[in-house]
């Protein structure tokens, strides 16, 4: 009991940060949320789904899975915050002071780190393939070889650029561009850059948008007229509502989406201070986020694709995923447009990626550094720093086996099975274990709305509920390929990811990439519980100088 008043104390010794304004906040969060996973994952979703058979579901796991999800993150990290805790172990430790809370925020640091070194990887592409739209890399170039040029540029043997190790180098680009932002702390760094991204992220979606619907049958080639896609997509189908399918796409949608069990959201809220609102402000990130998903996400590039190649065809597409979509088709459709548009337009859509993902990879790396900086007094910078390199190393192998499946067992993994893990744990730990009542009072604390009082039941009873029995669906059917829902799974992009997979789920033993695969999950395995036994060496750490301190006479 000392210990635990003394940490308090001791915080009032650590320099404290917070956000410097409520819209730099909302932008912050809803940076986080908004990320690839809007503009290629959601729209292939749907497709792949059924179009319209899809939002049903989306809408229901939205209102009771994914906004009970994002008030227990927000009100438990604006608690842990205020505590002097700003990440995912100590936040947990704040909900029931046994020690074992702390080991399960291992899952949100353990998937925050996976997640940034995969994400971070697709966000080089991204920024690639935008210069590779501005000099014109693709032009005169036939689709075939546009989807050629995705295999070349993943092969670390080749260049793209003419520069040996283009990929990996571009990589590394992007691994520091996070750090040096990271490095300059929540205000002058996330807060600021996500004022940046946000808007221009805007900018050029709605261009895209305009350019989307206004596509007509006949210019340039185009088949159908672009407005086409909005029946296909949005015309409700009530048959989905039977098919548990659909439901866990869904669910899982909204869950990556929001960002959610990745420690993201938890440490961003343990920057606000005591007296500011968490019921509105978690309110508009999340309602922004799904305006970004479901009116911009679902208005780019499936109306383009669908004018050019009919329904049909973009159906069949979507079954590569969105990967194959964006980084195959896509340039080549905006070659119709002519030079200069299709340039414009590569870089407006490049450049949307890309600012959605440094928002997301952003906040999926500050969970780590708040816990090494917190857990050990180091700097802001030397703590991001350290970081960039622990990064740098769970990444390469995720891109020089990248086609031997590495990549997919990092998604699934830590992008599905931990967050998804974490995101049941918090939900039972902040409902059942700190309590409902006290829960709903840290979420109602200087509310500037009323949340209704309906979902203090969905927190409670709903939610946990809801995803005990997805995480149960999955255990007890390992043989089906319906854990794969819930992640960037369904954009494999060739024929060894597929198998990759199928050998995953112990289809075929006899695969090649067994090895590489066996080699990834001994790796993640090895890395959680490094992850632990650091919490466990932190904790000692900071306690003791807590005592000294006291010692000291300094607390
Ligand atoms: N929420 C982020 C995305 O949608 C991770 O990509």
């Amino acid at each position: 009991m000392f210990i635990i008043f003394a940490q308090n104390k001791g915080l009032m010794n650590q320099k404290k940060e917070n956000w410097g304004s409520r819209v730099g906040l909302i932008l912050a969060m809803a940076g986080s949320a908004v990320g690839i996973g809007n503009f290629l994952r959601f729209p292939i979703q749907a497709i792949q789904n059924g179009g319209g058979a899809f939002i049903i579901p989306y809408i229901v796991s939205f209102v009771l899975l994914g906004l009970p999800l994002v008030m227990v993150e927000w009100s438990t990290g604006k608690f842990g915050g205020l505590h002097g805790h700003h990440s995912p172990p100590m936040i947990m430790q704040r909900l029931d002071h046994r020690k074992i809370w702390r080991y399960t925020g291992s899952l949100g640091l353990f998937s925050s780190l996976i997640i940034s070194s995969y994400y971070c990887y697709i966000e080089s592409w991204i920024l690639s393939y935008a210069i590779h739209s501005v000099i014109g890399s693709f032009r005169g170039m036939t689709e075939t070889e546009i989807s050629a040029f995705f295999d070349t540029y993943l092969n670390l043997k080749e260049s793209t650029f003419g520069i040996p190790y283009d990929t990996l180098l571009c990589f590394i680009f992007c691994l520091w561009l996070n750090i040096f932002i990271i490095s300059k702390g929540i205000n002058k760094g996330i807060e600021r850059v996500a004022k940046i991204c946000m808007p221009m992220l805007l900018f050029f979606g709605l261009f895209l948008v305009v350019k989307a619907y206004s596509l007509k049958a006949g210019d340039n080639g185009a088949i159908c007229d672009g407005t086409t896609a909005i029946d296909f997509l949005w015309t409700p189908d009530f048959n989905s509502l039977s098919n548990p399918k659909i439901w866990l796409a869904a669910a899982g949608q909204v869950f990556f989406t929001l960002s959610l069990g990745m420690g993201a959201i938890q440490t961003y809220a343990s920057y606000l201070k005591r007296d500011e609102d968490i019921a509105l402000s978690s309110m508009t990130s999340a309602f922004t986020n799904e305006f970004t998903e479901i009116i911009l996400g679902s208005a780019i590039i499936i109306p383009i694709a669908v004018g050019y190649l009919g329904i049909d065809k973009v159906v069949e597409l979507a079954q590569t995923g969105g990967f194959g979509l964006g980084f195959r088709t896509m340039p080549y459709l905006f070659g119709q447009w002519g030079d200069f548009l299709s340039a414009m337009a590569g870089l407006a859509f490049f450049g949307l990626l890309f600012f959605a993902a440094i928002t997301s990879s952003l906040s999926t790396t500050q969970p780590f550094v708040a816990f090494l900086s917190n857990s050990y007094n180091w700097s802001q910078k030397s703590t991001s720093y350290t970081l960039g390199a622990i990064i740098l190393i769970i990444a390469l192998p995720c891109i020089f086996f990248f086609e031997k499946g590495v990549f997919d067992q990092y998604d699934f993994w830590g992008g599905t099975v931990a967050l998804f893990l974490f995101a049941t744990i918090e939900a039972i730990a902040f409902s059942w274990v700190m309590g409902i009542e006290k829960g709903w009072r840290l979420i109602n604390y200087h509310a500037d709305m009323q949340i209704p009082k309906f979902f203090k039941y969905v927190l409670k009873y709903v939610t946990p509920t809801m995803l005990i029995t997805i995480f149960l669906a999955a255990l007890f059917k390992p043989k089906n390929d319906d854990w794969s829902l819930i992640s960037l799974k369904g954009w494999p992009l060739d024929d060894s990811a597929i198998i990759a997979e199928l050998t995953h789920q112990g289809i075929s033993a006899d695969d090649p990439n067994i090895a590489y695969i066996d080699g990834a999950r001994i790796g993640m395995a090895i890395l959680l519980v490094l992850v632990c036994v650091l919490i466990w060496h932190a904790s000692y750490t900071r306690e003791q100088r807590i005592l000294k301190e006291r010692r000291e006479g300094k607390l």
